[in-house]
């Protein structure tokens, strides 16, 4: 993997999943980690495992003042930070007729307000280094129409569509904007719906690589797009999906 030594990153929902797992990958390419999700103990195991001093900030990014308080705790422990992971999600899967507004708002807060937010709050810091790196974690249901799903796809396609813009915007100042849109990963996000029969082999069928992701899966491609492997990369949302985005199976599964 690229080194990113010398450089320090936030990682949002670090305390489990796909979040624990990129800090684990920017870990083993060299840079200091600051870990932030609410749950303090489990954002500590993580970070014990960790090699480069890493920071453990735990705080709710869902509320309006989270965001640049978690800016400020972190950038008050490290200094600076060169990479911004927004990785942190809320996800429902819900009828519309049955998707209210506390759902709605929960997931804007989280998927797109915060993200916004954090980015607002350490552009400066970026700005005044001379450059920077922001990987926002999207989703399939972004890209492709998942049923059940309205209110989470809409945040993911709002973060799309922001880094695109942020792109633009912040490529002058030398800050590229990229994300990842994970198609089905096996996390705790997914434990319920796994348990659904014959969702695992539906996915495994609907995906061409005909396997669930890992969470380390999508991690490398972060840390790929962190690197100065993707200095030319921005504005990309790269899909880390097995081929399930681009899937049209009219035959229903393995041939
Ligand atoms: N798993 C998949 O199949 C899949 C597919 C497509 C996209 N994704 C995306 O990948 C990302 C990670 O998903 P995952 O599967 O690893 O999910 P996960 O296991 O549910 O982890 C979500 C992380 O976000 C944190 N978080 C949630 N709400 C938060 C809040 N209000 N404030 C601070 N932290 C919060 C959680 O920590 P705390 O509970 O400790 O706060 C946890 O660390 C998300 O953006 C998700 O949308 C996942």
């Amino acid at each position: 993997m690229p080194s990113l030594a010398g450089r320090t990153a936030l990682v949002t929902g670090a305390s489990r999943g796909i979040g624990a797992a990129v800090a684990r990958a920017l870990d083993d390419a060299g840079a200091r980690v600051a870990l932030v999700a609410r749950d303090a103990r489990a954002l500590g195991e993580v970070a014990g495992a960790l090699l480069h001093d890493p920071v453990v900030v735990a705080a709710d990014l869902g509320a309006p003042d989270g965001p640049a308080k978690v800016a400020r705790d972190v950038l008050g422990a490290v200094g600076a930070v060169d990479v911004l992971v927004n990785n942190a999600a809320a996800a429902a899967r819900l009828p519309i007729t049955e998707t209210g507004p506390a759902v709605v708002d929960e997931l804007l807060a989280v998927n797109v307000r915060a993200p916004l937010l954090l980015t607002a709050a350490l552009v400066p810091g970026m700005v005044a280094r001379g450059g920077g790196c922001i990987v926002n974690v999207s989703s399939v249901s972004g890209l492709v129409g998942t049923p059940n799903r309205a209110a989470y796809a809409a945040s993911k396609g709002a973060l799309d569509a922001a880094t695109r813009a942020l792109a633009m915007e912040l490529g002058p100042s030398g800050i590229r904007v990229n994300a990842v849109a994970p198609g089905v990963v096996d996390t705790a996000l997914w434990a319920k719906n796994k348990a659904v029969p014959g969702v695992v082999e539906r996915v495994e069928a609907l995906t061409p690589l005909r396997r669930w992701g890992e969470p380390e899966d999508i991690a490398d491609v972060v840390v790929f797009l962190a690197s100065d492997a993707a200095r030319l990369v921005t504005g990309e949302t790269i899909s880390v999906d097995g081929g399930m985005a681009h899937t049209l199976d009219l035959y229903g599964g393995p041939v």
